[in-house]
């Protein structure tokens, strides 16, 4: 691929910050902080992981053996204890490390740093007490509460491996994901509440443990006390009294860098989701050198990422990489627009929040519904502002920098996956914004656009975008397919693929287009157009099934199916509800399509694949391309 994208790359416009973000930002000045790092790469890395309490020193910063890195090689740590002793020894004991808000006002909790650690500890001894030791895998499946949180830090303080699942996800998702780690045990909660209505997430438990051999205990945490909903004497234990049953103090599992630290499922272009596996110490260093640096958090900040921990953006940026800087963290259940549009600005103006993270589906929906919401607000408290998970057109950049920033606040574009662990690339505090880029690969990273064989393309020539340089928080397989893992390496000679297509500008800036593969970003969650087309067909109705991703406003993309039915059985809109409620029962709501068409026959190459292109061509009224190879 290398063909010109029609971006009007030389017109843009430039925002400055302020000098003051520069000069007081803990990055400096970019390009210098830049060739320090391309001077001497492992010296940098090691300085940072200086910042950090190591139970034991590294032999080696990283040890490259394309395509498997080691970093910090036989140095032993654990991340909890650099999230949590760290501070509690050392000023910060009484410092409020999680604040969280429910969905009915008044509705909060509130953890210091001291309190945090010893109910992650109780817990912790609760889960060594169900038996579960270093390197076993325990599957989270709960609502955004502060148990969440202290569930998945009690994993990683003796060692054991968690996988959260996102309680938007049905039954067969959360089973695939319990099946595929062998998890021994799953924490959840009666229910999750969303809009006023409660989820019964233990019934899904339910349901998804069937076929799940390996799960030996149940751990729930039960929020209707009214109701408390009933537990099976030998299966299911109750979260609370586990946790009081148990010891306050537990020494944290001395890891070595390279043990995992925990399997977060994402989207593959075929087939089963891959559980992306990160390790300890390069994890812990990338998350924490990236919250410290990109968003230049300091102490008194008030920081709040809006990603549920059942994703990347959550594990990253919303637990480990604040807690390890030590800083006070909002939380919340609530939606964007429950129970009115202002309910996030109520909660920036109300707390106090100064670093504000959330996605560009959320930020159009508030340009949808209008200025006037955050008006009625006072957000003056707000210092930065961060945007993750799809590009941020400049329109939307536009309304988040202006309307919410006051055209006071930068705005850090993050772009980065899954499998990167940590921010990738990003304009960096201090340097001048350019609406629709996502910028330069940060310090510490080596990213470009090139084609297919690897060389640089021309600036304003789309290509792909490819990290050229092993870094710290990489993953480092995919869990039971390290072939899988190996794709990611030798689709493009000597990269790093991140399946992402790109354009750079003459000023280095790169902008960000899409995916290149069957992956659909909607709402900015990555879903397989695999795995909702099996979900279609799993339905008793459906022959066969293809679908795409549909420009949206206001989701970036939404899905849409085409389906052929079994003969015999006849289209309509009854069926199409069927269709839909059968993928949000199987996949959850995030997966399900806003469109279906009955068609008689789908576009495929001669060797049967399906030409998902054909079709997205077709329905945008596009040209095609090369159809040289499809069927007919
Ligand atoms: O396509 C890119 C898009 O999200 C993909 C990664 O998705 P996931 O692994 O779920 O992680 C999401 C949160 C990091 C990328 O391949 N993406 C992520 N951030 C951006 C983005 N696209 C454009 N701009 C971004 N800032």
């Amino acid at each position: 691929m290398a063909e010109k994208f029609d971006v009007k790359l030389e017109e843009g416009k430039y925002y400055l910050p302020d000098a003051s973000y520069k000069e007081r930002s803990w990055i400096g000045d970019y390009n210098r902080a830049y060739q320090e790092f391309l001077a001497d790469p492992d010296g940098f890395w090691d300085r940072i992981a200086r910042d950090l309490e190591w139970f034991q020193p590294w032999d080696r910063v990283k040890e490259w053996n394309y395509p498997y890195a080691k970093w910090f090689t036989n140095a032993k740590l654990n991340i909890t204890h650099n999230c949590l002793d760290r501070h509690v020894n050392n000023q910060r004991r009484n410092k409020v490390a999680i604040m969280w808000r429910g969905e009915t006002e008044g509705e909060e909790e509130v953890y210091t740093y001291r309190q945090l650690l010893q109910a992650v500890s109780q817990f912790a001894n609760g889960l060594k007490s169900l038996g579960v030791g270093k390197g076993d895998r325990v599957c989270i499946y709960m609502p955004v509460v502060p148990e969440q949180i202290i569930a998945m830090l009690a994993c990683a303080r003796i060692g054991a491996v968690h996988t959260v699942v996102f309680g938007g996800f049905g039954v067969s998702a959360l089973n695939q994901r319990i099946v595929g780690t062998d998890a021994k045990v799953v924490v959840t909660a009666d229910f999750t509440y969303r809009r006023g209505k409660a989820i019964p997430l233990k019934n899904i438990v339910g349901e998804a443990v069937v076929n799940a051999p390996s799960v030996e205990r149940i751990v729930v945490l039960r929020r209707d006390q009214e109701k408390p909903v009933e537990l099976h004497p030998e299966m299911e234990v109750d979260f609370y009294e586990l946790m009081e049953e148990s010891d306050r103090e537990c020494p944290a599992e001395v890891m070595d860098a390279e043990d995992p630290l925990f399997i977060l499922y994402t989207s593959g272009t075929t087939g089963f989701p891959k559980g992306i596996v990160h390790t300890c110490g390069g994890y812990m260093v990338g998350t924490y050198y990236t919250t410290k640096y990109v968003f230049d958090i300091k102490d008194n900040d008030v920081y709040w990422c809006t990603a549920d921990p059942g994703w990347i953006t959550g594990h990253s940026y919303g637990v480990y990489g604040p807690l390890l800087n030590g800083a006070t963290c909002l939380i919340t259940e609530v939606t964007p627009d429950y129970p009115t549009n202002g309910t996030y600005w109520d909660i920036i103006q109300d707390y106090g929040v100064t670093i504000f993270y959330t996605a560009p589906t959320a930020i159009r929906m508030f340009m949808r519904v209008g200025e006037e919401w955050p008006n009625r607000y006072n957000l003056s408290s707000l210092r930065i502002l961060g945007s993750v998970g799809e590009p941020l057109n400049p329109e939307a950049f536009e309304w988040f920098y202006h309307v919410i920033g006051k055209a006071r606040c930068p705005v850090v574009d993050t772009w980065w996956q899954t499998e990167t662990g940590m921010h990738m690339v990003t304009t960096m505090i201090g340097e001048p914004m350019r609406p629709g880029f996502a910028g330069k690969p940060i310090p510490g990273v080596v990213a470009d656009v090139v084609d297919r064989n690897g060389n640089p393309v021309p600036p304003g020539t789309g290509g792909f975008l490819v990290v050229k340089e092993p870094w710290p928080s990489m993953m480092r397989t995919v869990w039971n397919d390290d072939e899988r893992y190996r794709k990611y390496w030798y689709t493009i000679p000597g990269c790093y693929t991140t399946s992402d297509l790109a354009v750079k500008g003459t000023d280095g800036y790169i902008m960000i287009l899409g995916r290149s593969d069957d992956l659909i970003v909607v709402a900015g969650h990555n879903i397989g157009t695999a795995e909702v087309e099996s979900a279609l067909v799993s339905h008793d109705a459906v022959a066969e099934a293809a679908v795409i991703g549909k420009p949206d406003p206001l989701k970036g993309n939404i899905i849409k199916a085409f389906v052929i039915l079994k003969n015999g059985r006849v289209p309509g809109d009854k069926l199409k509800n069927d269709l839909v409620y059968h993928v949000r029962m199987t996949l959850g709501p995030i997966a399900m399509p806003s469109e279906i068409e009955f068609v008689d026959s789908l576009p495929k190459t001669r060797s049967g694949k399906i030409m998902r292109r054909v079709l997205k061509a077709q329905e945008l009224g596009m040209d095609p391309g090369d159809i040289s190879t499809l069927e007919e």
